[in-house]
């Protein structure tokens, strides 16, 4: 792990360590739920990027990998997705993903699953868009990475990053498309070799630097097309 991403890593998870009751918060000129040991999305500049930066299927269908509190799978199907499916890992995301759902209204569009990537799904499950706004840190592979919110930041060997270039591919639609959140502070060496052992090339589809208490910043939306075409 590079020592500006511990760095970094570190100052974001001292802030989200000070929530220790559930609150609120507002984003993108609404309220939302946040329950103590899930991302924090107001914390960062990356949730009203990625918010203004995702190509939502209107009338199709998204899938989010690691929602967190829920609040761009709620933007999704405020902003027209017919079906939107959150996943995470961390029970109290999900839980929080259901909560902000029930508060804009969105509940019946809105499916929540709880588990390890794309495990709470059916094996018939296709989505038009799939997006994962990752925890791009990579830890040593023999690190253990304990608790909801080290799991938010780090991923020891990219071991989440390869599930997920490895079992998209059977959960999109023909012509679906598939995106990930990351940053400057990710191992972008290992994310391409990871994405070419899985027939993927990388491509940035939006980048913007941004100045942040824990230093400079760049937040990219990343494209994963099919190799050699
Ligand atoms: C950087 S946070 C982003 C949260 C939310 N999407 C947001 O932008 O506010 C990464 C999320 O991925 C989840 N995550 C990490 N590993 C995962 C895995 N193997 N399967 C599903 N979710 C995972 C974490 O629990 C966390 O909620």
């Amino acid at each position: 792990m590079n020592g500006r991403a511990r760095q970094a890593a570190g100052i974001l998870l001292d802030r989200h360590r000070e929530i220790a009751e559930p609150a609120t918060f507002r984003l993108l000129g609404l309220e939302w739920d946040l329950l103590p040991g899930v991302y924090a999305p107001h914390l960062t500049q990356s949730a009203a990027l990625y918010a203004e930066w995702l190509p939502y299927p209107v009338h199709g269908s998204f899938c989010e990998v690691g929602s967190g509190c829920g609040y761009l799978a709620v933007t999704a199907a405020l902003r027209g997705c017919a079906h939107v499916t959150a996943l995470d890992v961390s029970a109290a995301a999900a839980r929080n993903t259901r909560m902000n759902a029930v508060r804009h209204g969105v509940a019946d569009r809105v499916r929540v699953g709880h588990g390890d990537m794309f495990a709470p799904l059916g094996g018939d499950d296709r989505f038009d868009l799939i997006f994962w706004n990752s925890n791009f840190v990579e830890a040593p592979a023999t690190e253990r990475v304990d608790g909801d919110l080290d799991r938010a930041f780090f991923d020891p060997g990219y071991g989440a990053h390869e599930a997920y270039l490895r079992d998209a591919a059977r959960h999109l639609q023909p012509g679906g498309r598939l995106l990930l959140g990351f940053t400057d502070l990710g191992s972008e060496d290992r994310l391409s070799e990871l994405a070419a052992r899985h027939g993927w090339s990388a491509g940035t589809l939006r980048a913007a630097r941004c100045g942040t208490a824990e230093g400079h910043i760049e937040y990219r939306l990343v494209e994963f097309r099919r190799a050699g075409r």
